[in-house]
């Protein structure tokens, strides 16, 4: 990529990494790669580095550092210690002891526990500014945007925010300028949806912090500079983190390998139906996993039902449950049931797991013995009545 166009204003220059190959990022599949921005910012006296890049491009990051600023940086700032954006940490604070850190509280922990190096950094608050010469830098403490320690760097002068993960695309592009790329509103809602909606109430924190700041440029650590509509952006943010009105809206998840089970969830989603409740029945074994974190973010509440394969939940049931990390779900209400032929132990293992992610389990397991009988099919009958009830009496007095 041309110097020329790594220019976000006079002496900002890109100087980040791009990774097209990459397909398995963070846990996440990726199709397109995905890039890690750094970016140089010079004032009149002082120069400073925002993020670094990935540790596999740490060596021709040097090298390129090395050739736009062989005196080194004054200041790194460390947006957030994840490693994308700061393994190329160590090797710039070896080849420039004199740099100093400049991080959030939060950031200098996660800095000694990742560098064992007894690093002294700079810890910045909101108030604090950094003067590099005609050009200061201040802060936004934007925690859990992606972890608790990250923050955001403004560059007053430019009206750059460097944002790091927050406004971020995954996706190596052929050009750096979102105004050069068609729009990437789907792309940055991929994007949200994996790495920021579980922390969907702190975006919105950050959203109301950054109200009225005058914006040219948003610089993320990953993709595209957005330089079309900055406002754009965070009026996407602001939608996307508005939670869906989930009042009165189950979904019954099941697996079933003779259809037992699946008599059981059926007799369930149509005794919850009658209560009034909006219901999704949801096949795991054929329904694709991907959509089960939007399945689970648009209800109240979840009824899993799983038969006992081998002592343990069915393995399409691990998988739905494998993608719920990515949601908020803290809060909602959940049961279980399931059909059995001689252990049963799905129904427990299933309650546990669902209250480890922080659901709330209001009824009592039902397990059922091989093919359900007339009674079974009553009393999943009265457990979905009583799920109802739950459902409607969390309405009334409001989330726990
Ligand atoms: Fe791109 Fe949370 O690191």
């Amino acid at each position: 990529m041309r110097e020329a166009q790594d220019r976000l204003a006079d002496g900002v220059l890109w100087i980040g990494a791009l990774d097209p190959e990459r397909r398995w990022f963070d846990f996440l599949p990726l199709e397109h790669g995905t890039t890690y921005n750094s970016y140089l910012v010079r004032g009149s006296t002082r120069t400073a580095l925002v993020d670094t890049v990935h540790p596999s491009f740490a060596a021709p990051f040097l090298e390129r550092l090395a050739r736009l600023c062989p005196a080194g940086p004054d200041f790194v700032v460390v947006n957030h210690t994840e490693p994308d954006h700061a393994g190329a940490l160590a090797g710039v604070l070896q080849a420039y002891p004199q740099a100093q850190v400049v991080c959030s509280r939060a950031g200098a922990k996660f800095l000694e526990n990742l560098l064992h190096a007894g690093l002294r950094p700079r810890v910045v608050d909101e108030t604090a500014r950094l003067d590099l010469g005609g050009r200061h830098l201040r802060f936004f403490i934007t925690p859990l945007l992606h972890w608790p320690d990250t923050m955001m760097a403004y560059l007053e002068e430019d009206a750059i925010l460097f944002t790091c993960d927050a406004f971020a695309n995954h996706f190596s592009p052929s050009s750096l300028w979102e105004s050069e790329l068609p729009s990437l509103e789907e792309s940055s809602r991929f994007y949200y949806r994996a790495i920021m909606r579980p922390y969907r109430d702190h975006v919105q924190k950050a959203l109301a912090r950054l109200e009225g700041l005058p914006l040219r440029v948003i610089a993320p650590s990953h993709g595209p500079i957005l330089d079309r509509d900055p406002a754009q952006h965070l009026a996407w943010y602001r939608t996307w983190s508005t939670p869906a009105d989930t009042a009165g809206k189950a979904a019954v998840v099941y697996a079933s390998a003779y259809g037992n089970t699946a008599r059981l969830a059926e007799a369930a989603a149509a005794a919850l139906t009658a209560a009034g409740i909006q219901v999704r029945l949801w096949d795991a074994a054929r329904e694709d996993p991907s959509g089960a974190a939007d399945l689970v973010d648009g209800v109240q509440g979840l009824l899993v039902g799983s038969p006992t394969i081998m002592g343990d939940v069915a393995h399409p049931i691990w998988e739905f449950l494998s993608q719920l990390a990515r949601v908020p779900r803290r809060g909602k209400l959940a049961g279980v049931f399931g059909s059995y032929g001689w252990s049963g132990e799905a129904a427990g293992i299933l309650e546990e797991r669902l209250r480890g992610l922080g659901f709330r389990l209001v009824v009592p397991a039902l397990r059922v013995p091989l093919a359900p009988a007339s009674q079974d099919l009553e009393h999943i009958g009265e457990l979905a009545g009583n799920f109802a009830r739950e459902l409607e009496t969390t309405q009334e007095e409001g989330p726990r």
